[in-house]
């Protein structure tokens, strides 16, 4: 890798839950709310002002980061994955690697990890249903994956796909949405440094529900794209299929960068709701990529937002 991108922030640097909490009650009765209805409603209109950069990112708790889900080969609930998704057989688990590259072949889990270490990362993870949490992932960088398949020179996308277990799913034996569940990337994307594939989750093995036994995290674009519990990894020349894209294109664009000043059709994507905050808990204002503007502004400087979103 040219420049590795390093994180300046650790769990070390994450305000400790109780301060925080602490922190918003002063805030509150500061300014004089109480927790009655009336309070309620004034809290919120302190969701229109910008959050702080720590609120943003204290991390979840593991409870709500495995019982608040979307994996729809499980279910369309948000339950449905933690209940369900115990049934996916993770072991053994192998990725086929095809297309344009050097090394294509079907390789052991073991075998793509071979020689990575995985370090932490704390990211701010976005839905396009407009919740949002703080996860801290344990992974590696896509790139380091990719690197060590050997990426042809005229590949521009990877496209992944999701296991399908019919057995073992009752949202495939339903057919809740076309099967299996795929995603897509612009090469320079995937081998961007923010861009993971997971495999634990606060130093535990990742949840079956959160993509075990390895998924994508594509933190400044909209969950959907992190695609989980994956098998197939290709790389081409010509854009990959992306699942919601290809059901609703009006409404789910291939890029789906976290954009707060492009709407999606049905709701609004300037604020959104950051699960586990309670009963105090205003929605707070989505940022540009997500927060990682800085990191990725550059690779969409040619392009229009609202036209590719
Ligand atoms: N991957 C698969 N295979 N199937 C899915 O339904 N849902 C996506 C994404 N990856 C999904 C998926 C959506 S909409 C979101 S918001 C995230 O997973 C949710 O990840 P989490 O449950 O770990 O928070």
């Amino acid at each position: 890798m040219a420049h590795r991108w390093k994180n300046d922030l650790t769990r070390n640097d994450v305000t400790p839950k109780a301060a925080f909490m602490n922190r918003r009650q002063l805030m509150a009765s500061a300014l004089g709310l109480g927790a009655g209805a009336a309070g309620m409603a004034t809290l919120g209109s302190i969701g229109a002002t910008p959050v702080m950069a720590q609120d943003a990112l204290v991390p979840n708790t593991l409870e709500e980061i495995t019982s608040y889900n979307n994996f729809y080969e499980f279910g369309t609930a948000k339950d449905d994955p933690v209940r369900h998704a115990q049934a996916l057989e993770i072991d053994p688990w192998s990725i086929t690697v095809e297309g344009m590259v050097d090394n294509p072949g079907t390789y052991s889990l073991a075998e793509i990890m071979d020689g990575l270490t995985t370090e932490e990362r704390i990211y701010r993870f976005r839905c396009v249903e407009a919740w949002s949490m703080v996860v801290p992932w344990n992974g590696v960088e896509l790139a380091d994956i990719l690197n060590k398949v050997g990426v042809q020179a005229g590949a521009k996308y990877v496209g992944f796909q999701t296991a399908i277990q019919p057995g073992n799913m009752p949202g495939v034996q339903r057919g809740v949405m076309p099967f299996p569940y795929v995603e897509g990337l612009r090469l320079d994307e995937a081998m961007h440094p923010l861009t993971m594939m997971a495999t634990g989750i606060y130093d535990e093995p990742i949840a079956k529900q959160n993509g075990a036994p390895i998924r994508l995290v594509v933190p400044w674009k909209y969950g959907f794209k992190s695609i989980k519990s994956i098998v197939r990894i290709k790389l081409t020349d010509e854009q990959p299929a992306s699942s919601w894209n290809a059901i609703n294109p009006g409404e789910y664009g291939f890029y789906s960068n976290v954009n707060p000043t492009v709407d999606h059709p049905r709701w609004s994507q300037a604020t959104e709701r950051k699960i586990g905050g309670g009963l105090f808990a205003a929605r707070q204002d989505t940022l540009m990529f997500n927060g990682y503007e800085a990191e990725v502004a550059d690779l969409y400087a040619d392009q229009d937002l609202a036209v590719d979103y």
